[in-house]
């Protein structure tokens, strides 16, 4: 008797087995004829705590996230040079400037997401719906705390003033950042007055611009000028930095978002593109809805200092204690459509 059950059992058990077998070879199938549990992110963020949210990511997904990091122009290039062949699902990369030239370049390709729509706003997405923006930074005016009181600050105009002369300090005009700065202008001012303010604040520099945001600052405290534009998550790096001597630097120096009365602080962000030929555009999507969730977003943006984009989120204590601002409010993507016209402007004006 005993026998027989022993007998029954392993039966039903080899074909229990032989069913969830069954099963799982069915779905190896579908996923190999439509969509493979993985995303390939090309990425120029480089943070620890970025992987961290990949591996949440998978873990509550099954998707799995290969991560390629590089400068952003690099993987531009790679992503053109490889093709139909890429590999890339998903391109995340700083600047709205940056994002639009790989638009422009016909790298992405446009989707649509109730989710997305819902937690990053309107004016944070490419108006083709080709980018997502996914962490915000403002470029704002640091300034030495000695010898500028805040009072004496108010817009980013006011700075090609006669009193500024030899007192600014901003990088080099090759740099994104600062073409998407001046393209805000063109949106908001238009062109001639974006013209003047460019050539007005060329008048006003401390030096030939040279280096990066953290260079201007740390040339503050060196005496060179007084007044820096720079991007904010730059100075929370600063803040809390490893080398004691940047602290000390950033301690000098305060925060102050410009154009408070009038057309609000140039903000941009880092954001992210499903790439025109991915294989896996739904995996790809399910990770931006992913990022830019209320419990991803503190942590991705903290991760550098920046602003969560989904309003649901509070910004890092460090970033509360500057204070809240008002934005400008453009499209982000005028940032990229007025790149070319900013460029020519720099050019003419001499800015370096
Ligand atoms: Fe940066």
């Amino acid at each position: 008797m005993k026998k027989a059950l022993y007998i029954i059992l392993t039966f039903a058990l080899v074909i229990l087995a032989a069913c969830s077998n069954d099963t799982t070879t069915k779905d190896t199938t579908n996923n190999n004829t439509k969509e493979s549990k993985e995303v390939n992110l090309y990425t120029a963020r480089h943070y620890d705590v970025d992987d961290e949210l990949y591996a949440k990511f998978e873990a509550e997904t099954g998707i799995k996230v290969n991560v390629i990091k590089g400068e952003a122009d690099e993987l531009l290039e790679r992503i053109k040079r490889e093709g139909d062949a890429t590999q890339a699902d998903l391109f995340l990369t700083a600047d709205a400037g940056r994002l639009f030239r790989a638009k422009d370049e016909g790298l992405l390709q446009a989707v649509s997401s109730d989710v997305l729509d819902e937690q990053i706003p309107a004016n944070f997405q490419d108006k083709d719906q080709m980018w997502y923006g996914l962490t915000k930074r403002a470029r704002v005016m640091i300034y030495n705390k000695e010898t500028v009181k805040p009072e004496e600050l108010s817009t980013y105009e006011a700075l090609t003033e006669d009193k500024w002369k030899g007192r600014i300090l901003i990088r080099g005009s090759e740099n994104v950042y600062n073409q998407s700065l001046l393209a805000s202008f063109i949106e908001i001012n238009g062109e001639e007055n974006a013209k003047e303010w460019a050539s007005g604040l060329v008048a006003n520099f401390a030096r030939d611009p040279e280096g990066g945001d953290r260079d201007q600052a740390k040339a503050i405290v060196a005496g060179i000028g007084d007044v820096a534009i720079m991007n904010t998550y730059y100075f929370g790096q600063m803040l809390n930095s490893e080398d004691p001597e940047e602290v000390k630097v950033a301690q000098k120096l305060g925060v102050f978002f410009p154009n408070q009365e009038t057309t609000g602080t140039h903000v941009n962000v880092s954001g992210a593109g499903v790439v025109k030929t991915s294989k896996n555009k739904e995996n790809a999507i399910k990770l931006l809805e992913f990022l830019s969730s209320p419990e991803s977003q503190i942590t991705f943006a903290e991760a550098n200092y920046e602003y969560p984009v989904n309003k649901s989120v509070e910004p890092s204590e460090l970033l509360k204690s500057w204070g809240e601002f008002k934005e400008q409010e453009i499209p982000l993507s005028t940032l990229g459509e007025n790149n070319a016209k900013s460029i020519l402007i720099f050019n003419e004006v001499g800015w370096k």
